[in-house]
């Protein structure tokens, strides 16, 4: 077997047996298949794609690259989002779930984006840890049914050095590699409940609502597959979600929305996927599950949930630090927002310091845009449209209100939730 006959084999539409598989993969992680050879067979699958058998083939041998976790504690859940602009969500969802008796062992990323991954925004939390033993994680989640750490453990390097790849390659937006990645590090990591929250739209890796329903069928199959609960829900990611972009202002947002003064997209969002978590880990009808969650999120019990978690892992709640200077944005004409680019605010939110372009580029917590309206609004001239906190680097107006659009006519507002596939 040699990598050439295998692009060759790829190439000519044939379908690529397990074995030639796990030798690609293999020989990439170990060095005796090059990068030039391994971006030439990414750029095979971008182009031709794979069979449903080679992806769930893929998954397998990418799970295996590595050590697979196991806690010894039956029945875990886990949530992963494909990230979005503002996405705070697994802030307010964790505890949230975890209150009604759903157990969380979560392991989550930094972020390469705009702004960070939910790691840095809990560090903006001071005293926060976002690393421990793996005995105090699995007490934790035994003691208060939540433990959120970073990546830990050796799981699934065969994506790390593949994704790393993709991404200097142009094929990060291929279906099967986006099913086989996500899905092999969130079955590494032991939970038997999956939900994913698949963002669609300008700010989401996947644009198109047909790629989505793909990879989201893709997935849901896969999980399946290895005996784990798999649920993905589509979801709108045109405009940044909630109000609050930047990591500290993100944090403050989901626990403002924990005690039931959320914005109302984040709130049925997390409803929405607090649902479908709960229904699955304790086995209770939807609409039963999803009261439940509504009930927690009025009645403070997911807010003491949340004080439980953070005082656990070292954090005080009540030291957040928010940068000091703060710049309005005016609206220049009267109308409705037809559109907030998502992507575009979150490079502004990046370009300000929210976020990585470079791995190792320190991140400024305290910074962001407070956003005062959503699509469908009404806003007048000269109306602030939203808050810059900022330090040592600026948005201008310009830039900040080319991100928008307007319209004189009434428009509906989008709608969050767009499917549910399991
Ligand atoms: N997130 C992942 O973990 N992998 C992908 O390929 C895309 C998004």
């Amino acid at each position: 077997m040699n990598i050439l006959d295998i692009i060759d084999k790829k190439e000519k539409g044939e379908t690529l047996t397990k074995e030639e598989l796990k030798y690609t993969v293999e020989g990439y992680l170990n060095g005796t298949i090059k990068d030039y050879q391994m971006s030439a067979f990414l750029t095979e699958i971008d182009l031709l794609g794979l069979s449903e058998e080679e992806t769930i083939n893929l998954t397998d041998i990418m799970l295996h690259s590595g050590e697979t976790l196991d806690l010894g504690i039956n029945n875990l859940s886990d949530k992963h989002s494909t990230g979005g602009v503002g996405d705070k969500t697994t802030i307010v969802l964790a505890p949230l779930v975890a209150s009604l008796g759903v157990k969380i062992a979560k392991m989550s990323g930094r972020g390469l984006g705009h702004t960070g991954g939910t790691i840095d925004k809990l560090e903006s939390i001071q005293g926060f840890q976002t690393s421990m033993t793996l005995d105090k994680f699995k007490n934790q989640v035994n003691e208060i049914g939540l433990a959120l750490v970073g990546q830990m453990g050796n799981l699934v390097p065969a994506d790390k050095k593949i994704y790393a790849l993709r991404d200097v390659t142009g094929t990060v937006d291929s279906i099967p590699l986006i099913a086989s990645s996500i899905m092999s590090k969130k079955l590494a990591s032991g939970a038997s409940n999956i939900v994913i929250d698949l963002k669609v739209g300008s700010g989401a890796l996947v644009n198109s609502l047909d790629e989505a329903k793909k990879l989201a069928n893709l997935m849901v199959k896969i999980g399946k597959n290895n005996n784990k609960k798999t649920s993905c829900v589509l979801t709108n990611m045109d405009e940044p979600l909630g109000y609050a972009i930047g990591n500290s202002l993100e944090v403050i947002e989901a626990i403002n929305t924990l005690k039931g003064k959320g914005p109302e997209d984040l709130t049925n969002l997390v409803i929405k996927l607090g649902g479908l978590m709960t229904h699955m880990a304790l086995n209770i009808d939807e609409k039963i599950a999803e009261e439940k969650v509504k009930e927690n999120l009025y009645n403070g019990k997911g807010y003491q949930k949340m004080l439980e978690w953070i005082q656990a892992q070292g954090g005080n709640i009540e030291n957040i630090k928010i940068a000091k200077n703060k710049k309005t944005i005016l609206a220049k004409n009267e109308g409705y927002i037809s559109k907030i680019d998502a992507l575009e605010i979150g490079k502004l939110a990046r370009k300000i310091g929210a976020g990585r372009l470079n791995k190792d580029d320190q991140i400024d917590l305290t910074v962001g845009i407070i956003l005062n309206h959503k699509v469908g609004d009404y806003v007048q001239k000269n109306e602030p449209l939203a808050e810059i906190l900022y330090n040592d680097k600026q948005i201008t107006d310009e830039e900040f209100l080319s991100c928008y659009s307007f319209t004189n006519q009434k428009i509906d507002k989008p709608k969050l939730i767009i499917d549910i596939i399991k």
